[in-house]
C-alpha cells in the first residue's frame, strides 16, 4: 500500500531524513519509535507532502502510484489522512466547516461530533484555545470525516488527559477497524497505519504487526512492537538488543 525507497529529506536546508526504506502492507499497522528530533515527524510529514519538507532524493509510493512529487490535497483525496503532532490554530475558520468539508460523504457533522465531546467546538475557530486532550479528539473527528485508507498518527496519545484517553484510544480502533464509515463494506478496504508513540498507550486499544525505531534520520531496526517497546523502557535507544539483533 505504501512504499518508501531510499528517502532523504531536507527541513530548512538540512538533511533530516537520510535514506528511509519502509513497506506497509493493505491492512498493516506499523509503529515508528525514535527519541526526540530523531525525523519521525518529517517522516510522516513528507509522506502527507507538506511544502516545507523537501524531498532530495528517494521515492514514495502510494498503492503503486509514485506520489513523491503530488500536492497534499491529491493525497488526502487518496486516501492519506494524518493526525498532527502540534495542530495549528486556524483563526477564521470554524471546526464545523472544516469537518464538512473533509467529509468524505453527506455525514451529519453535529451527530459526529457529539460522538467525539466536540459538538459545543463547531462554532470555535479551529484549535484555537483548545486543551490537550481536544485537540486530538478535534484531529481524530477530522480524520473520521475524511474516513482516509491510510492513516498516519503522530504521537496521538501525548498531552492527553486520563478523562480523554479511552475516548482516543477507541476513536483510532474505530478509524482501523469500524467497516462501516462511509461504505467502506462496499469497498471492502482495510485500513493501513504508521503511527508515532513514545507511551505505547495506544497499542492498548489497536493490534499492531510491525515496529522500527527511527535515530539521526533512519531507520535502524525492525521488531514486534511489544518486545521494542520492552526494550526501549529498559534500556533507552541507546543500547537497544532488539536493534543489534534485527539491524536493518
Ligand atoms: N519546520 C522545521 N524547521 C526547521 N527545522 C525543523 C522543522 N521541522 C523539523 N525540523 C528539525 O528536524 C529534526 C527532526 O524533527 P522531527 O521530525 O520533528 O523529530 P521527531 O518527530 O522525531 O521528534 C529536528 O532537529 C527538528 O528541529
Ligand atoms: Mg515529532
Amino acid at each position: 500500500m505504501l512504499k518508501i525507497e531510499d528517502l532523504h529529506v531536507e527541513v530548512e536546508g538540512r538533511e533530516v531524513l537520510r535514506g528511509i526504506n519502509l513497506e506497509i502492507g493493505p491492512g498493516q499497522t506499523c509503529v515508528l519509535f525514535g527519541p526526540n528530533g530523531s525525523g519521525k515527524s518529517t517522516l510522516l510529514a513528507t509522506i502527507m507532502g507538506f511544502g516545507q519538507f523537501k524531498v532530495t532524493q528517494g521515492r514514495i509510493f502510494f498503492q503503486g502510484k509514485d506520489i513523491t512529487n503530488m500536492p497534499i490535497d491529491e493525497r488526502a483525496r487518496m486516501g492519506i489522512g494524518m493526525l498532527l503532532q502540534r495542530p495549528p490554530n486556524v483563526v477564521g475558520l470554524k471546526l464545523g466547516d472544516l469537518v464538512k468539508a473533509a467529509s468524505c460523504q453527506d455525514v451529519d457533522v453535529s451527530h459526529l461530533a457529539e460522538d467525539f465531546r466536540m459538538k459545543a467546538f463547531l462554532d470555535r475557530d479551529v484549535n484555537v484555545g483548545f486543551s490537550g486532550g481536544e485537540l486530538k479528539r478535534s484531529e481524530l473527528l477530522q480524520l473520521t470525516a475524511q474516513n482516509p485508507r491510510f492513516l498516519l498518527l503522530d504521537e496521538p496519545e501525548s498531552g492527553v488527559d486520563m478523562e480523554s484517553i479511552d475516548l482516543v484510544g477507541e476513536k483510532i480502533h474505530d478509524l482501523l477497524y469500524d467497516t462501516k464509515q462511509c461504505g467502506r463494506e462496499k469497498e471492502n478496504e482495510s485500513v493501513s497505519a504508521l503511527i508515532i508513540t513514545h507511551t505505547g498507550e495506544v497499542l492498548k486499544y489497536i493490534g499492531a504487526d510491525c515496529a522500527y525505531i527511527i535515530r539521526d534520520g533512519k531507520i535502524r531496526c525492525s521488531g514486534r512492537p511489544m518486545d521494542l517497546l520492552k526494550e526501549i523502557k529498559d534500556k533507552g535507544y541507546g543500547e537497544c538488543i532488539a536493534c543489534r539483533m534485527v539491524k536493518i
